[in-house]
């Protein structure tokens, strides 16, 4: 029977030389020559003001967070169909969460429910592109503008997608976060990047990413030492990582190709099943990150996980709501968030990865054209 695994990593070819070349070049702490490459690159792409690698998402999400600058009783709207560290990097700086409900047609973030979250402590929206999907749509950042609330884009699973007029996910935050986790589409094992889209944020962002010192104005030659003048933290991603990053970074466009290709023949091939509904990409810019089914009925859906795996095929569900975890019950009430939950219980991510063949796929094709309840 042949296998096939929800994720692989895949390689250029080019990352083992591009390590080594860094090794030669005698920096393996962050800042060097791929560093500079990748971070160059990025923002080049994104027509940011500035990108910071960081050793995680997760750590740039806790960066963002420390930019807010939040005061007592300040409120963070945040979607509760979301990964642990995207409303814990939030708490960890004193926000106060205000969590939002899924759509019922996809775990996106409900933008038409957000107006009924609003207050006069709201201070900032996160959304997350979930599976390289915009959330926000083009009217998003005008939104949270006329609010005076700060927009965060959460692009964890987002690099390489757009919004439906091509504008790269990550561009339109105030700040926006990606992930190269081994789980994403591009990888350097562990890591991420933080992106300034907002030129009052780049300096206090630069303290922070810094150890919470004025480093950067000491290698400028603008102060004649450097000195604790903030508080932050140890983020900056190593040389090795991004030099291996690097290689991912120049193979990303073919690779989104392909992945688009192999989620185009699941969507086509898929579609139409009687215990089951493809969760659609309602434009065309997405990354083919997950490709996601919701069965029907509820009850049916460790009995498909089980099937697939009898079958040699691993299929995953995804988030656990936050709102319901056993972290947020100790501190505050639990809501009722309808349609989050129904992703909870609901969804199916199938084996999509850049190298997929297409013997894999015709095996998960046909195991679910045969799984009956
Ligand atoms: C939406 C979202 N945000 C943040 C993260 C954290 O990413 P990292 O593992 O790079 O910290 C993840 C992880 O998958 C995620 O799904």
């Amino acid at each position: 029977m042949i296998k096939v695994p929800f994720n692989t990593i895949t390689y250029s070819g080019a990352e083992i030389d591009n390590m080594r070349d860094a090794a030669n070049r005698g920096q393996l702490s962050g800042g060097g020559y791929y560093s500079k490459l990748c971070s160059a690159f990025i923002k080049d792409k994104l027509s940011a003001e500035a990108v910071f690698l960081i050793t995680s998402c997760s750590h740039a999400l806790e960066l963002a967070a420390s930019l807010l600058n939040l005061q007592p009783n300040d409120e963070v709207i945040i979607p509760s169909y979301n990964f642990v560290t995207g409303a814990s990097s939030f708490v960890a700086k004193g926000a106060k969460i205000v969590w939002a409900d899924s759509r019922e047609d996809h775990p996106n973030v409900d933008i038409k429910a957000l107006d009924e979250l609003l207050t006069p402590r709201t201070k900032a929206l996160v959304i997350v592109h979930y599976g390289g999907v915009d959330a926000g749509g083009a009217g998003i950042r005008k939104w949270c503008d006329e609010h005076g609330i700060v927009l965060i884009e959460d692009a964890a699973h987002g690099y390489g997608a757009s919004d439906i007029n091509g504008k790269p996910l990550g561009s339109f935050g105030h700040m926006s976060t990606f992930s190269f986790h081994d789980s994403k589409n591009i990888t350097c094992g562990e890591g991420g990047a933080l992106v300034i889209n907002d030129e009052n944020l780049v300096e206090r962002a630069a303290i922070l990413y810094d150890k919470g010192t004025n480093r950067s104005n000491f290698q400028r030659g603008e102060v004649s030492y450097y000195e604790w003048i903030d508080l932050g933290a140890s983020y900056t991603l190593s040389e090795l990582n991004a030099s291996f990053l690097w290689a991912q970074l120049q193979a990303e466009p073919s690779w989104t190709k392909q992945r688009k290709s192999a989620w185009q023949f699941y969507s086509d091939q898929l579609s139409g099943h009687s215990l089951f509904d493809v969760v659609a990409n309602e434009q065309l810019n997405h990354n083919a990150h997950n490709f996601c089914v919701r069965v029907k009925n509820p009850t049916h859906l460790n009995i498909c996980l089980e099937y697939l795996k009898n079958e040699g095929i691993q299929a995953l569900t995804h988030y656990r709501c936050l709102h319901k975890s056993a972290y947020v019950a100790k501190t505050s009430t639990i809501h009722l968030l309808p349609n989050c939950e129904q992703w909870e219980n609901m969804l199916i991510r199938l084996p999509i990865h850049n190298g997929i063949n297409n013997e894999q796929l015709m095996a998960v094709v046909n195991a679910l054209r045969n799984f009956t309840c």
